[in-house]
């Protein structure tokens, strides 16, 4: 396989009753554990990168060079689709320029008239790149780049005209959080996302994917309901974060840091490196979307 849009296997996924994950990477080594992580599951995947992890890592074309020579070098088998996660609009038009198959504009914290257009322009321009478009209404609370977000729940109405635009995937606020839930979460609203994931079936006239933020934490029981009214797309940030940063603290704190030669960065990292891998690819389990590489 190769470095693809996402449009097809998310489609795939909707149409047949699973999600794919989204994962964002934020170095070499974590974009070596996804990818790792998919091709033992032989599971389709989107590697993402905020704007920050983008800035973080180099710009994106670093990032684009880097998954499409780690995929060869790797002998990646499984779709890889490279998407940009809540760019703004420069940032969108920025990976088209560079080579991103996949990207979200988000646009959400605009007038919803301005994030309309915005996204059929967008669309307009990926689209002419074969790159697969996600959009977002209705705000995903917590905060991701600087972006807050209430996390109020997504109008149907708004939904229905954001699908019209021509974007592949909805990204849609159903009560859902970036980072970790608070104890009193109320959990997600599944009713709302069901009445939400039939206006926008009928509007596109086919099963339209939608997309779940702020996959950590979510029960699975409760992203297993939302996958059968329409979720196809999960993404995952702060488990795989989670995940890192207490395997490197176990590491530290029982001393094995400064045995031998631990302090090489290739034998500090791996602990919480194998940890990213580990966290992934039990999401993918989650999902349903093992063995769907095909
Ligand atoms: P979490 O960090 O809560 O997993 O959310 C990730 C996300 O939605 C990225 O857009």
């Amino acid at each position: 396989m190769a470095i693809v849009s996402a449009e097809k296997f998310i489609q795939a996924a909707r149409k047949n009753g699973y999600a794919v994950g989204g994962f964002n990477t934020n170095n070499l080594e974590w974009t070596q554990a996804i990818l790792r992580a998919a091709e033992a599951k032989k599971a389709p995947v989107l590697i993402q990168t905020s704007m920050g992890a983008g800035k973080y890592m180099g710009g994106y074309k670093t990032v684009c060079n880097l998954i499409h020579d780690l995929h060869d070098y790797m002998g990646i088998t499984v779709p890889v689709a490279i998407h940009l996660d809540h760019g703004d609009y420069e940032a969108a038009k920025e990976v088209i320029e560079v080579g991103y198959t996949s990207l979200m504009f988000d646009g959400s914290y605009l007038p919803v008239d301005e994030n309309l257009e915005k996204t059929k322009k967008i669309v307009e321009l990926a689209h002419a790149k074969g790159m697969s478009v996600e959009a977002e209404v209705g705000s995903i609370g917590g905060e991701e780049d600087g972006i807050v977000g209430e996390g109020e729940l997504a109008p149907i109405a708004d939904a229905v005209e954001m699908v019209k635009t021509g974007i592949d995937f909805l990204a849609a606020g159903i009560g859902n959080i970036h980072g970790p839930y608070p104890d009193n979460w109320k959990g997600l609203h599944l009713e709302h996302l069901k009445k939400l994931g039939e206006a926008v079936d009928q509007a596109a006239g086919r099963k339209f994917p939608i997309v779940l933020h702020g996959g950590s934490g979510i029960p699975d029981d409760q992203v297993k309901e939302a996958i059968q009214y329409g979720v196809a797309k999960v993404n995952v940030n702060t488990e795989a974060q989670l995940a890192f940063h207490q395997a490197t603290r176990e590491f530290v704190l029982s001393n094995e840091d400064l045995k031998g030669k631990n302090y090489d960065p290739r034998k500090f990292l791996k602990p919480g490196v194998d940890a990213v891998q580990g966290a992934v690819e039990e999401r993918i389990d989650v999902f349903g979307s093992t063995n769907k590489a095909s």
